[in-house]
């Protein structure tokens, strides 16, 4: 068994996955993680074999079983793929991961990280994703028009890229992407973030330091490896606040979360989950390697569960979520009133799609309202029934029987 080092008093065993040792950013928190007395070791994720059974899944790497306690993933671009295939390993053999897998997935595609973020209400620039050519200029006018920005999905460090300012250019540069099978983003430009945007380093539910990155001369990409300068600034909360709500709905405790500073207020743009180090330590004058062992440190002591993943695991049993719009009659009501028996028990509720966990008994249901019930999937739909059927629901009423019952007052459901 594996002791955790804080629970068992043994010394952390850390692996830091990459295949640059002697990069900056592997040194510095190799280095630092030395300091703290972790045992640490910096592993080439390709040298791993994965085997795959139902009973016993095993990491090998270079053919010996892996000994150690947590992960620190520094997985670069061209191995995304592959490194999300081991992180996914690492976490069902419940060794901790500073990073997890979904997280790295869903930020190196810029299209999914977009509609994560869109949907979680991170404000991002306006982006639309066609796939044939003819929908290119019907795309740019949902922009909001000319110039805009064309970006494939895979891109980083500024390849894949582009601003143009006419319809013609634009249309042939992103038949030329289509044709090489990029996906292809089309982005209202942001004009007063030209040639500038900012990096938030974001570490467990903390921004610990930041920095402006500024392009040289024409150029409107401000990536520090297109030789961009970087420099100290000081975080608006307003910018703080989105940067974590960007890394924590993407599921990355550890972040750089890149911001536009919109006519508006911030945009973000993308977010890296293999932050460099170099230019933000330089920036900021803040060891942040530091400050990634610290969390890492303290954050391994607790385990990763995959909620969607557990709560498929007992037979007939799953989530029911219902949707207000469609059972209209119910907007205004009292959840207690309505949900008032222990097998109807809506454990959560998605409101301007903000969790309420455990709903109050006296919370009055709105029109947009998602209401989320877990349980024996077929025993739900039948006590539902009464409730999600208008005629059915209206003799309810009617008989009065509803409310009565005492259940509703039932003081074992107002958690809240
Ligand atoms: N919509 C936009 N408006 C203004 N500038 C942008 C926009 N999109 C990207 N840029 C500039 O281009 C740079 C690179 O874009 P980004 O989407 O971060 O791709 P990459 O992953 O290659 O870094 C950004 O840092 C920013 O300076
Ligand atoms: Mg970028």
């Amino acid at each position: 068994m594996i002791l955790s080092p804080s629970l068992g008093g043994v010394t952390l065993r850390l692996a830091i996955l990459s295949r640059g040792p002697r990069l900056y950013s592997t040194r510095r928190l190799q280095e630092e993680a030395i300091k703290r007395g972790i045992q640490t070791s910096i592993l080439d994720p390709l040298q791993f074999t994965l085997s795959i059974s139902k009973d016993s899944p095993q990491i090998l790497h270079k053919g010996d079983k892996v000994n150690f306690d947590a992960v620190l993933p520094r997985i670069g671009h061209s191995i995304t793929s592959h490194g999300v295939a081991l992180l996914k390993q690492f976490e069902q053999l419940d060794i901790y991961t500073a990073n997890a897998s979904q997280g790295i997935r869903q930020s190196r595609n810029k299209l999914l990280a977009a509609q994560i973020l869109g949907r979680n209400n991170v404000p991002i620039p306006k982006t639309a994703y066609v796939r044939n050519i003819n929908d290119v200029e019907r795309a740019i006018h949902l922009v909001g028009g000319l110039p805009v920005v064309i970006k494939v999905s895979e891109g980083t460090q500024g390849r894949g890229v582009y601003l143009r300012h006419l319809y013609k250019d634009a249309i042939g540069l992103v038949s030329a992407l289509l044709d090489l099978d990029h996906e292809v983003l089309i982005q209202e430009y942001i004009h007063e973030s030209h040639g500038t945007d900012i990096r938030a380093l974001v570490v467990g539910d903390k921004v610990v330091a930041s920095m402006r990155r500024r392009a040289r001369g024409r150029e409107f990409r401000s990536n520090f490896h297109l030789n961009g300068t970087v420099e100290p600034v000081d975080l608006p909360p307003e910018y703080e606040e989105i940067a974590l709500r960007a890394a924590r709905v993407l599921g990355l405790n550890i972040a750089g979360v890149d911001l536009l500073e919109g006519e508006n207020g911030p945009l973000v743009l993308e977010i890296n989950s293999s932050p460099g180090l170099e230019g933000i330590e330089m920036a900021s004058g803040i060891n942040v390697a530091e400050k990634i062992i610290d969390f890492l440190e303290e954050d391994a002591q607790f385990v990763k569960v995959s909620m969607d993943q557990l709560l498929l695991t007992v037979p007939g049993h799953g989530i029911l979520p219902i949707h207000l719009v469609n059972h209209p009659w119910l907007v205004g009501e009292q959840i207690g009133e309505i949900f008032n028996d222990p097998e109807t028990h809506a454990f959560a509720l998605s409101r301007d799609r903000q969790l309420v966990w455990q709903p109050k008994n006296d919370l009055k249901l709105r029109y947009n309202d998602i209401l989320i019930f877990y349980g024996n999937l077929h025993q739900l739909r039948i006590n539902l029934k009464n409730v999600l059927n208008y005629e059915e629901y209206n003799n309810m009423k009617n008989s009065s029987e509803l409310g009565k019952t005492g259940n509703a007052k039932n003081s074992e459901f107002n958690n809240i």
